[in-house]
């Protein structure tokens, strides 16, 4: 996992940079997983992509690994403008996207790869402060 986030993360830092964007990366646990690496890697992209998108220059974005009770949890976080509770159902929807400049399929692939992963995608959001996205797995195969 913790190479997985590694690359994800890896990939967005030129964006970082050129925009201004304090951008950090938090491993607390290297947790290893019986799963589909490049699926997760997917999620986990998709996650940052949205938080870059939203979030403005000099903003902050961040991606943190943990390890708690049987989860593995993947948490994107970033200090964009949050989703007001009437969107945050209808943002997990096919083809729904606020500004209709994206395809609004992002998060509904990923949370379709998070619960075949066994886990989900969980929100927490304040609106006007911005937005956590955490990829959960669990720690141990599930039969
Ligand atoms: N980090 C975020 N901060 C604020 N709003 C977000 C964030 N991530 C997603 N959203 C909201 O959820 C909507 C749906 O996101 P989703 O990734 O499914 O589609 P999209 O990003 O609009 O399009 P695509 O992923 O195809 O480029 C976005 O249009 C936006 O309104
Ligand atoms: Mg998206």
């Amino acid at each position: 996992m913790e190479r997985l986030v590694d690359r994800a993360y890896s990939s967005f830092g030129e964006e970082a940079r050129r925009r201004g964007i304090d951008y950090s990366r938090s491993i607390t646990a290297t947790p290893v997983l019986e799963t589909d690496g490049d699926r997760v890697l997917q999620v986990i992209s998709n996650l940052l992509a949205n938080a870059f998108r939203w979030t403005p220059d000099g903003g902050r974005v961040g991606v943190a690994l943990s390890q708690v009770d049987g989860t593995i949890r993947i948490a994107v976080d970033d200090s964009g403008p949050g989703i007001p509770q009437e969107e945050q159902e209808r943002i997990f929807r096919p083809f729904w996207s606020r500004d209709g400049q994206g395809t609004g399929l992002g998060l509904a692939i990923a949370s379709e790869l998070a619960a075949a992963l066994g886990g989900e995608i969980e929100l927490q959001t304040q609106a006007g402060k911005g937005s956590r996205f955490e990829l959960v797995l669990p720690a141990n195969r599930r039969v």
